[in-house]
């Protein structure tokens, strides 16, 4: 390599059309997933005080929520559900005819070239908020199983292109790639949430989805922060099972996890840039500390950098607003 006087690396940084052509991560809506929250009912738009510009919303206004993602130029949702009524076993999570399942089939209905993710977990169906039947106080691994494998055939029969198990349950890859084989689903993708902290950062999602934990915290089921060894052997798990996409989470704070996690599968990797990710930089802007679209834009740049082939992001929709700019 030619050193200074030959070499200035300043001349490619003159001028914006220079620094765009040498520029090596470049972000557009498609690589970006909306997460979408559905309650029941009709009518219903009620925002979340700790996540600007989210909000629970019933099928109806979910549909015009899509029709504007779609017209932004984002291709992807990723649904969670938020039902009416939770118990110990989240029953309302896996019936046939459950919240998410009526929203799919309206939206692939109006809206078949719309990609639509289902978050596969128990959390926001259960009583108690944990993210599978609990007994003695911890989740039952191999009695979730069979009921998250029953929710993601239920999301699958009504149209869902892809599945999202984000419960950490060992062995529920396998199960649920079984269970969409064996109902004629064989084309329904799985994201695995592979590697999944157990981290702080998930506080306001919490408040969305109603799903904190009402005793005890879900370390049992969720990564040690200090961990990458054991992610890369979550993520290899998660391949061997059937996954077709792994995702790692929170994204920010786990960088150096999505570049080893991709390097080591060669697989499409998600990273989830999550609740407490993206109200930290809301919050700090709101007060004027940082630039509020500069801060998002980096944050999203370097998860691209990182590795992550596709990002869920809260900012989807703003980002593409200014993309279009
Ligand atoms: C679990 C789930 C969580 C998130 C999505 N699905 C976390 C949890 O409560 O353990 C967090 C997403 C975010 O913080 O944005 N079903």
């Amino acid at each position: 390599m030619p050193a200074f006087p030959s070499y200035r690396s300043r001349r490619l940084r003159r001028s914006e059309p220079l620094r765009a052509l040498v520029r090596e991560t470049v972000l557009s809506p498609s690589d970006l997933i909306l997460p979408l929250f559905v309650v029941e009912g009709t009518g219903v738009r009620r925002p979340v005080s700790s996540m600007a510009g989210v909000e629970q919303t019933s099928t109806d206004e979910l549909l015009r929520d899509a029709e504007e993602a779609l017209s932004l130029g984002l291709s992807s949702v990723l649904l969670f559900g938020i039902p009416d009524h939770k118990d110990e076993t989240g029953t309302s999570g896996y019936v046939d005819d459950n919240v998410v399942s009526r929203a799919v089939r309206c939206l692939k209905a109006e809206f078949p070239e719309l990609l639509v993710i289902t978050d596969v977990c128990l959390c926001e169906y259960t009583s108690h908020g944990h993210c599978g039947v609990t007994r003695d106080g911890d989740v039952d691994n191999d009695a979730t199983i069979p009921l998250l494998a029953r929710m993601a055939v239920a999301h699958a029969d009504a149209g869902a292109d892809v599945v999202a198990p984000s419960d950490m349950m060992d062995g529920r890859v396998g199960a649920l790639r079984a269970a969409l084989d064996g109902a004629g689903r064989a084309d329904t993708a799985i994201l695995s949430y592979a590697v999944k902290y157990a981290s702080a950062f998930y506080g306001p999602f919490r408040d969305v989805a109603e799903s904190a934990p009402a005793f005890g915290d879900r370390r049992s089921a969720q990564m040690d922060p200090g961990n990458v060894l054991e992610a890369l052997r979550e993520a290899r798990l998660d391949v061997e099972e059937g996954a077709d996409m792994v995702m790692v989470k929170p994204a920010l704070a786990y960088l150096d996890v999505i570049h080893r996690v991709k390097q080591d599968t060669g697989y499409p990797v998600c990273a989830y840039h999550v609740s407490g990710e993206y109200a930290m930089i809301e919050a700090a802007a709101d007060r004027g500390w940082i630039d509020r679209e500069r801060a998002h834009l980096e944050a999203l740049t370097s998860i691209r950098r990182a590795g992550a082939d596709m990002i869920i992001s809260y900012y989807a929709r703003p980002f593409a607003r200014l993309f279009r700019r």
